[in-house]
């Protein structure tokens, strides 16, 4: 045999989808996805988010009905964001016992809270009247302890109203001590923490603040988010605080734009990581899709499977539902 011919053939391998499947590296499960759910309070229909097409503000109701849908589709948790009625600074709504994150955490728990995790979001953007995530000092500065201090009252109030885990999400320092803190004082020991902790000043936010209705009346979040442009070792400084303050998992976010950070991060810990497809991210695949560009369901899968074989472990998708069913 002439030897121009290679003896190495990575084509052998790629012959037909059962070879390919049997080959394949990197595995979707349902039980490693996480959707994200928004509840309205004093809502009678369903509010569709037009910058997320498929994606609701629910009722009561219809929250439970799409928990029971995820849980029988097999997706492993669901975190849940409420929109109060009524906004204040300090965001009193998010650890009223009878605020609509703890009455739809009672609900969906009670519900399906056996065969899906129940988290919810811990923070203050969505409750707060100038849509920041904390206390504000005079001069519009969002306040860290202060802060922390609601954090951790919010914490209680939602595993208290049968949040199975807790996922902070504001990017203030010492955030997972304070509520690991919380939660140990009061006997809710064995309650994990799901911490955002490389969580960058996304534009990939964009329409989430659409859908939870957050948006900051003035400044940005930059103050406390990650700068996109800051060095890889940030995250990890982040990582091993939150490591040190007890976070018994990890999240990256957003997702396709920092495959980076999630590799980084499964090489350097040795909890649990996961990644949030953020609203943006499932907004340009839907828009390109409605406009015939892409095809949306193999686009969606790609985007998922990258995100796996970066390093995540788990993953939050506004798709979680929709793709558990197709696995
Ligand atoms: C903060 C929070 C945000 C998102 C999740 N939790 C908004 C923000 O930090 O500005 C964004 C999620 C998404 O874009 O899908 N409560």
């Amino acid at each position: 045999m002439s030897a121009q011919y290679p003896v190495a053939r990575p084509r052998r391998l790629r012959r037909g989808p059962a070879l390919r499947r049997m080959m394949a590296g990197t595995r979707l499960h349902p039980a490693d996805l996480i959707l994200p759910m928004f509840v309205k309070e004093g809502i009678t229909e369903p509010q569709p988010v037009a910058s997320m097409p498929g994606v609701v503000q629910h009722t009561r109701d219809s929250l439970r009905k799409a928990a029971h849908e995820a849980a029988e589709a097999g997706v492993g948790g669901l975190i849940l964001f409420g929109i109060p009625e009524v906004k204040d600074a300090r965001g009193s709504a998010a650890d009223d016992p009878h605020g609509i994150l703890q009455v739809a955490l009672r609900d969906v728990n009670a519900e399906v809270g056996d065969s899906i995790v129940v988290m919810a979001d811990t923070c203050l953007d969505e409750f707060t009247d100038n849509g920041h995530c904390g206390i504000l000092t005079p001069s519009g500065d969002v306040d860290n302890d202060a802060t922390l201090e609601r954090y951790a009252s919010i914490a209680l109030a939602q595993v208290e109203a049968g949040s199975q885990m807790v996922a902070p999400s504001g990017m203030m320092d010492g955030q997972v001590g304070a509520i690991r803190a919380a939660l140990d004082g009061a006997g809710h020991g064995n309650v994990p923490i799901l911490a955002y902790t490389a969580k960058y000043a996304s534009a990939f936010y964009g329409p989430f603040r659409e859908a939870a209705e957050c948006a900051p009346q003035f400044g940005d979040r930059s103050t406390h988010q990650q700068d996109p442009a800051g060095p890889l070792e940030e995250a990890l400084r982040e990582v091993r605080l939150d490591l040190a303050e007890g976070a018994d998992a990890v999240m990256v976010k957003p997702a396709l734009a920092y495959l980076d950070i999630i590799a980084s991060f499964r090489a350097e810990v040795d909890v649990p990581v996961a990644a949030y497809q953020v609203s943006g991210e499932y907004a340009m695949i839907e828009a390109a899709a409605a406009n015939g560009w892409v095809d949306r369901e193999r686009m969606i899968t790609e985007s998922l499977v990258a995100i796996k074989r970066a390093g995540a472990d788990l993953i939050l998708t506004y798709w979680a539902t929709e793709v558990a069913r197709r696995l």
